[in-house]
Formats: structure tokens, C-alpha cells, sequence
């Protein structure tokens, strides 16, 4: 029994209960984009970690210790994710972190953590340099760019056949990040990339780059970015009669992109990369359930933020330690069982495996698999 708990029972029993919850408490930060445009992801991720949570302690919690899930948003804003970055540790003193999501949130707040040697488990940032810095706390459960990237090109190129393509991109880390890995590979594989132009985040206009795609005579269009602005752009092209491939990545994996561009009719036939859909896992049966009981879809990453505090909790119960550093090295050297299935992680805390696939969106707004 923790030593502030004896001290407290000696004392007096009056002090018992307010310190027994401090003393059994381990507190996690959840942080992401819970306001602004990108607010459906930071749900995703609060989704995920809280029913995580719940069920972590109602089967005992970590060595008996509960776990508190600590809100901080960052709107995916840099500035803000660095303001609560130490918000968090220094204000919430918090064990560990799941989050954030966009990875130009991510990579400053990355820094922090790793400098108080606090581990963070990123769901959905996937820009390479998040884990190529060599932090020893740092992971992602989520694939990376250089990966996602790939397998678009090389799906464009041997099943949908494309020679020319327009690769647009947000100018953000994420976003340029993929378009470049894209256009990287399908170069490589002998398309030609007509067009490479960035539009700015927060635009709704995108008619001049709609008409640059419509003169290029390109026969797909490749999207780095968010749903945001994938939704009106992938709009406007059809408005405008360029019905070529529209193809993405894992930003716009939220029912929030059939919204932004209209409706499932508009959104039907786009292309977007993703990890294997872990919805189909028969691991998360029960989660799954669970989530759906109370009406929420674990679509997109929120199963991911579930299994990032499944490994969280894992290592601490397995190090009977909050130490980063002691929970980073069992991490880097034990495979975890997640509601995703199985996860391990390298030396870089990049996961062992990666499993991105194609998916399309149908005319009743949701997105399956591709099958080959
Ligand atoms: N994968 C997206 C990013 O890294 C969400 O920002």
C-alpha cells in the first residue's frame, strides 16, 4: 500500500477517502483536435481512450491503480499542442500521453514529452520524422506517410492505370508529407505528375485549382490533406465535370468528409488509404459492441486510441512503474494484445507492421475495403 495512504489511515480516518483516490490514481492525457474544423478526430481519439478506460478499470485498473484520462485540446494547432504539451506535464503531472493527432501538432509536442521522458503513444500522426528524431518515448500505432504513400501510387498506377496525375496537397506537414511520398512512387513507377500545386487550409474556394486540374488533362486526382478541405474540393470537381479518380489518405477518414462535400452521392467512388479496418478484427468483437450499445461508430482512429491505452496500461501493469523511461523499454521489446490485434513496436517506435490498404466510399457514405 502506497505510503501517503498509511500515513493518512494513522492520522485520521477523515483524510482516508480524498487521498486513497489520489494516491490510486493514474492520470493519462488524451490530446487531439477536440475543437475547431478537425473536432471529429479529437472525438475519435476521447471515444477511444474513454471506453478504454472504463473497461481497463472495471477489470482492476493497472495493479489495482485507476486510470483519470486528462482532456487537452489542441485544436491541431502547433502553438496550442506545445501550450498544453506542458500543460500536461506540469500542471496534470500525467503518466503518459495518447495523442495528438495531426502530426504538425504531434512533432512539437513530441519534443516535450521526450525531453521529460513521458511516453506518448500517437493513434493517427504518421509524418516519418515523428519517430525518426531517435526518442526513446515516443510510438505511433498508426502507419507512416512513407508507407500510406506507396500503396496509393501503386494502387493508381497497376489498378486504376494511371499515366498522368494532379497531386494537391494542405502545405501541412501531414499533408505534403503524403503527396510527396505519392508522387515519389508513382514517378518511380513511370506515371508523370501533371500538375503539384498546395491549397490553404481553411479554403472553401478551390475553383482556379479545379480548372489548372480540368487544363492538365490529368486522369486522377491525389489529395495529401484533411476532410475539410478534401470535401468541398472532391464538390467542386464534380460540379465542374472532372470525374477522374479522386484518391486520399487517412485524413479523411470521418463521416465528416461526406458532410463537407455534400452528401454520399459526391463522395461515392473517392479512394482513401487506411490500416486495415480494425472494425472487422475479431479481437474487438466485444468493443465493437460495446461502442455501438451506446450508439457511438468506432470508425476511423477510434479503436486505435483504444488499443494506444491497452499498451500504456500493459507496459505499467508488466513494470509495476510510471517511469517513461522503464515503460518505453518494455514497449520497444514486447508485443502488446490490443482490440486491433497484436502490436510491437521497433527500436524507433515505429510499429513492427504496417497494414494500409485501399478503401472506397459508397453511395451511402461509408467506406469498404477494396477487394483486388
Ligand atoms: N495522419 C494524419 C496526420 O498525421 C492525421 O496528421
Amino acid at each position: 500500500m502506497n505510503k501517503l495512504i498509511i500515513r493518512c489511515i494513522v492520522a485520521s480516518s477523515l483524510c482516508l477517502s480524498p487521498l486513497l483516490t489520489i494516491a490510486n490514481t493514474i492520470k493519462i492525457g488524451v490530446a487531439g483536435p477536440l475543437s475547431g474544423p478537425y473536432a471529429a478526430f479529437g472525438e475519435q481519439l476521447w471515444n477511444g481512450a474513454s471506453l478504454a478506460a472504463q473497461d481497463i478499470n472495471n477489470q482492476g485498473g493497472i495493479n489495482g491503480d485507476k486510470i483519470e484520462l486528462i482532456k487537452a485540446d489542441d485544436a491541431c494547432e502547433p502553438k496550442q499542442a506545445v501550450s498544453i504539451a506542458h500543460r500536461l506535464i506540469n500542471n496534470d503531472n500525467v503518466s503518459a500521453v495518447i495523442g495528438h493527432f495531426c502530426s504538425s501538432s504531434t512533432l512539437p509536442a513530441s519534443q516535450i514529452y521526450a525531453n521529460e521522458n513521458v511516453v506518448m503513444i500517437t493513434p493517427a500522426s504518421t509524418n516519418p520524422s515523428i519517430t525518426e528524431r531517435g526518442f526513446q518515448t515516443i510510438f505511433r500505432i498508426c502507419g507512416r506517410d512513407d508507407q500510406q504513400g506507396t500503396v496509393a501510387a501503386d494502387y493508381m498506377f497497376n489498378h486504376l492505370k494511371v499515366k498522368q496525375v494532379a497531386v494537391i496537397h494542405d502545405k501541412d506537414t501531414y499533408g505534403k508529407g503524403l503527396a510527396d511520398a505519392m508522387k515519389a512512387q508513382i514517378e518511380k513507377l513511370g506515371s508523370k505528375v501533371v500538375l503539384y500545386e498546395g491549397l490553404t487550409r481553411g479554403e472553401k474556394n478551390f475553383n482556379a485549382i479545379v480548372t489548372k486540374i480540368k487544363d492538365s488533362k490529368a486522369e486522377a486526382v491525389y489529395f495529401g490533406g484533411l476532410h475539410t478541405e478534401a470535401g468541398p474540393f472532391v464538390r467542386q470537381l464534380r460540379e465542374q465535370g472532372v470525374n477522374v479518380p479522386f484518391v486520399s489518405g487517412d485524413g479523411i477518414v470521418s463521416v465528416d468528409f461526406v458532410t463537407e462535400a455534400g452528401g454520399p452521392k459526391i463522395v461515392k467512388g473517392v479512394f482513401m488509404t487506411f490500416g486495415a479496418d480494425p472494425r472487422n478484427f475479431p479481437e474487438g468483437k466485444n468493443v465493437i459492441d460495446a461502442f455501438r450499445k451506446n450508439k457511438i461508430e468506432p470508425e476511423g482512429y477510434t479503436l486505435y486510441a483504444y488499443a494506444s491505452l491497452q499498451a500504456i496500461a500493459e507496459a505499467m501493469k508488466q513494470t509495476h512503474s510510471q517511469d517513461g523511461k522503464k515503460i518505453a523499454d518494455w514497449l520497444h521489446h514486447n508485443p502488446v494484445k490490443t482490440v486491433m490485434g497484436d502490436k510491437a513496436w521497433d527500436e524507433k517506435g515505429d510499429l513492427k507492421k504496417a497494414d494500409y490498404v485501399m478503401y472506397e466510399w459508397d453511395d451511402k457514405g461509408q467506406y469498404q475495403q477494396v477487394k483486388n
